[in-house]
């Protein structure tokens, strides 16, 4: 089956009992026993749930692997790989991942003993020498939120293979439409269910998918365990905006390109990062391993904060707001929103000027979209 036929017809079969073509809700805290040791295989929803194993099945047959586990927000799927560490264990991360990632690591889990090293992971040398004794994880996003750094995925596992260690990438804004993670040697992938594979800003959702039997049994102990999972009805939601992810990254794409073109031609735009321009650093790699470049846009303008407010006050379309991949074009200003808890100086130190402005490209017509950044920056 091709990928986009899958996105569509994976794991949904009719409902047997009823032929129902959408699968029903299974808004059940737990099930009825046949005997004593015997049950259907569910016993209690925190631990398995008929909504749930579908979303899971779909998600790792779109990924392309033999397991899904999902979570209730991105931010719990990751912490729950960083539970497969122990006291000690040294991670080593993508210097430019998504706020509340760093601020997990920084403020929560560094207090359990784990330790921590930030790297520009578009340079795989940075990445070598950053590797030490106790390291344990490498934790890469690719492209990274906001400045959508792009990182060579061949060269981060031979790093990985070469020093045994576990290979993570947050593939929240690629999507497995554009990149897999796993044909690259990662040994876990992980979503935010809540931004492209929900795609209608509808709900908050986490998902690890893998190859490895080891980890998907540790991660669904870790799961039933915690008890950090999506409500059935949450399910059931990605479940229906998963079916047409295919079309709308096409849309996402294409919007994007177009968008992120017209950005770097205009006066008052200084620079532009989208990795489908061919100015782009990451461009050449992202051709290489990606499909598709996605919708995600950051950029700044001359005229520094005050211009870059004044575009994020003076939009009409775009939606200032947090979040992304959705169908809606978003505009964010990361310095006070997504990454707000991210120091001053470690934000400007990685490139993360006061004056970046984040653009998640929507599926709307893209001459709205231009027209709209047009009259804004007008004002800017
Ligand atoms: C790249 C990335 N990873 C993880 C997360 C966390 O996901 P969630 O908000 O679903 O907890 C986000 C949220 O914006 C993100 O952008």
């Amino acid at each position: 089956m091709k990928l986009d036929t899958k996105i569509v017809r994976a794991s949904t079969k009719p409902d047997e009992a009823t032929g129902a073509v959408v699968p029903p809700i299974f808004q059940t805290a737990t099930y009825v026993l046949e005997e004593v040791g015997k049950d259907k295989g569910f016993d209690y929803t925190r631990a398995s749930n008929p909504s749930r194993q579908l979303l899971e099945q779909h998600l790792a047959e779109i990924e392309g692997v033999d397991y899904g586990v999902c979570f209730s927000s991105g931010m719990s799927a990751v912490d729950s790989v960083l539970k497969l560490l122990k006291a000690g264990d040294h991670v080593v991360c993508s210097d430019d991942v998504y706020g509340g990632v760093s601020r997990h690591f920084n403020e929560v889990l560094i207090h359990y003993g784990l330790e921590f090293t930030y790297v520009n992971s578009s340079n795989p040398e940075e990445v070598e020498k950053a590797v030490k004794s106790n390291t344990k994880l490498l934790w890469i996003e690719t492209p990274t939120n906001p400045l959508l750094k792009i990182t060579d995925l061949n060269a981060m596992n031979d790093i990985a293979k070469k020093n045994n260690l576990l290979f993570g990438v947050d593939a929240t804004f690629s999507t497995p439409v554009f990149l897999r993670p796993i044909e690259f040697g990662a040994d876990i992938v992980m979503h935010s269910t809540t931004k492209y594979l929900s795609g209608h800003n509808q709900i908050i959702g986490g998902a690890i998918l893998t190859n490895d039997k080891k980890i998907f049994d540790k991660m669904k102990f870790i799961q039933k365990t915690i008890g950090a999972v999506p409500s059935p009805f949450d399910c059931f939601l990605v479940m229906l905006g998963l079916r047409t992810l295919h079309l709308r990254m096409e849309r996402h794409n294409s919007n994007a390109q177009s968008v992120a073109e017209f950005l770097e031609s205009h006066p008052k735009v200084s620079r532009v990062a989208y990795p489908g321009l061919k100015s782009d650093p990451g461009h050449l790699i992202a051709k290489e391993q990606m499909l598709g470049f996605s919708g995600m846009i950051s950029f700044e303008l001359k005229g520094g904060i005050p211009s870059g407010k004044n575009l994020m006050n003076g939009v009409k379309l775009c939606l200032l707001a947090e979040s992304l991949g959705s169908v809606e074009t978003m505009i964010t200003h990361p310095a006070t929103m997504t990454h707000a808890d991210v120091p001053a100086v470690e934000r400007h130190a990685r490139g993360l000027t006061d004056g970046l402005v984040r653009l998640s490209v929507g599926i709307e017509n893209k001459e709205d979209i231009i027209d709209d950044l047009k009259q804004a920056l007008e004002k800017a």
